[in-house]
């Protein structure tokens, strides 16, 4: 009798009672891999959904403040003004009125010292996401326009709108800018009917004079723009948002730096191992028996730290000279705050270093837990912290948090939060918590490095199990 050759089996068919066994098994683990995965699904995603779900209720986090300095300042001092009631009018009829809006506030010249650079400033000090301000010379140039035929009166001088849209230009242009558009249109609806009133009566008294539009005075010599529009908003964009190619340094293009720290385990893994099978050292070949040896762990682990910050180093100057290929300006002076810059630099010529050494302190930070979570989960389960890891860092990263529930308050500890925060400062100068944002991110390395000998042994004791 010939014993039956185990090595080449009998492919069956699908049904077939040999496979039952494996058919169940397979049934089995099909199922809870899908379950599994469709519960992740639905968990993780979740944190992404959640976190735009609350935009609509939050919009009066967006705060803009209203300041009226309207005839409140020498030389322009007056006890009638026109202009500032008419937008604080407005502004209250918002504010009581249902709709959606954003969350304006009134605030008393006197908390800004009668000052409307102090305004600005608070803007870029990043206090409120816009201000408008009403000029103190609103009302007094504009009737004097009128009484003096000033035909050099300019209506865009009454009132100032102050953004800074470098900030978070994608907050600006989806939801502050449209709502400053209707807030605008408002004021001119509240103002017009008034200022007409004011014309054609002598109720008020207009430096004294009688009606304007009454016979004595001759209505053609008065500059048409002090009649309509009369007044009219300059849009102060202290940080434009420019240029456009930017955007992917400061939100997308930031995904992939993720994407690529996490690629350093499973590209250098492999390389890594070969430290920790047994070799045979070819010196000891005379000697009488050939001595084996593989690296101490402790070692191992410095290596492999040593290894992936290094590697990191390299990655994030090529992921930063993409940018600097593709002419994001990384050179210009800083500005001062309250003037209106495109693209200041917050650190002049050497912008670009910093702008690297971020992205590497950046890449550490964001790959690190990779590493660790490589190793706790091993393949292919890491790839699912992979979408957890860009998922909680795009919903905290790319989306104004003061738009997002309470929960995501957490946000603000999440390390592509701060290195948009200070890709920000960096690029556009923008208001800076620079030493804040590195520290975070030094924290996040430094809780990765201290787990990654409890992952190394995780790991070790996996493949012992024989896992994957
Ligand atoms: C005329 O209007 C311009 C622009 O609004 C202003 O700068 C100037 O002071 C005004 N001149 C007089 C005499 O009011
Ligand atoms: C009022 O003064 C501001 C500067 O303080 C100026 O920019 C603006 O043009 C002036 N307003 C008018 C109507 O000229
Ligand atoms: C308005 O002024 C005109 C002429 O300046 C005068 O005849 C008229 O009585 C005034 N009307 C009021 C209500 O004061």
């Amino acid at each position: 009798m010939e014993k039956p050759e185990m090595d080449v089996p009998t492919p069956v068919g699908f049904f077939d009672p040999a496979l039952t066994e494996v058919r169940r098994r397979v049934f089995y683990q099909w199922a809870r891999t899908i379950f599994i995965l469709c519960v992740f699904i639905f968990g993780v995603l979740s944190l992404f959904w959640g976190s735009q779900y609350r935009t609509e209720a939050n919009y009066p986090a967006l705060k803009v403040l209203v300041v009226d300095f309207d005839g409140t300042v020498d030389p322009y001092r007056t006890d009638n003004p026109i202009v500032g009631p008419a937008v604080t009018n407005a502004t209250k009829n918002i504010i009581h009125s249902s709709g959606l809006h954003l969350g304006y506030e009134i605030k008393s010249p006197a908390d800004f010292n009668h000052d409307p650079w102090a305004v600005r400033q608070a803007i870029y000090d990043e206090k409120a996401y816009a201000a408008v301000i009403i000029n103190p010379n609103a009302t007094a140039l504009l009737r004097a326009a009128v009484t003096e035929r000033n035909s050099t009166y300019d209506p865009t001088g009454a009132i100032e709108s102050v953004i800074i849209s470098a900030r978070d230009e994608n907050t600006y242009y989806t939801y502050i800018m449209p709502d400053l558009a209707i807030f605008q249109s408002t004021i001119l609806m509240e103002f017009g009917p008034r200022w007409v009133r004011e014309l054609t009566s002598n109720s008020t008294s207009t430096s004294g004079s009688a009606s304007i539009l009454n016979a004595n005075l001759n209505f053609s010599q008065v500059p048409p723009q002090a009649i309509n529009p009369a007044i009219g908003f300059t849009t102060v964009d202290l940080r434009p948002f420019t240029p456009a190619v930017a955007a992917p340094a400061v939100t997308i293009g930031l995904i992939y730096l993720i994407i690529i720290a996490f690629f350093n385990f499973p590209f250098l893994m492999g390389i890594h191992a070969q430290f920790m099978k047994p070799t045979t050292s070819p010196s000891s070949s005379d000697s009488s028996s050939p001595t084996t040896a593989t690296l101490k762990v402790p070692h191992w682990i410095i290596w492999r730290i040593l290894s992936a910050i290094t590697a990191y180093f390299f990655l994030s100057l090529f992921y930063s000279l993409v940018s600097l290929a593709f002419q994001i300006p990384f050179s210009n002076k800083p500005a001062p705050d309250t003037l209106p810059a495109n693209n200041p630099n917050a650190y002049g010529q050497g912008s670009f270093v910093v702008f690297w050494m971020l992205n590497w302190v950046g890449m550490a930070a964001l790959g690190f837990p990779c590493e660790n979570m490589a190793m706790v989960l091993g393949f292919p389960w890491s790839s699912l912290f992979l979408i957890f890891w860009v998922i909680t860092n795009v919903a905290t990263g790319f989306y104004a948090l003061d738009l997002a529930p309470g929960f995501y308050a957490w946000g603000y500890a999440w390390p592509l939060h701060r290195i948009v925060e200070a890709l920000r400062t960096i690029l556009f100068d923008t208001h800076s918590r620079i030493g804040l944002d590195f520290a975070v991110l030094f924290i996040w390395v430094a809780v990765s490095l201290a787990f990654y000998p409890v992952a190394t042994f995780i790991m070790r004791w996996r493949m012992k199990r024989g896992y994957a």
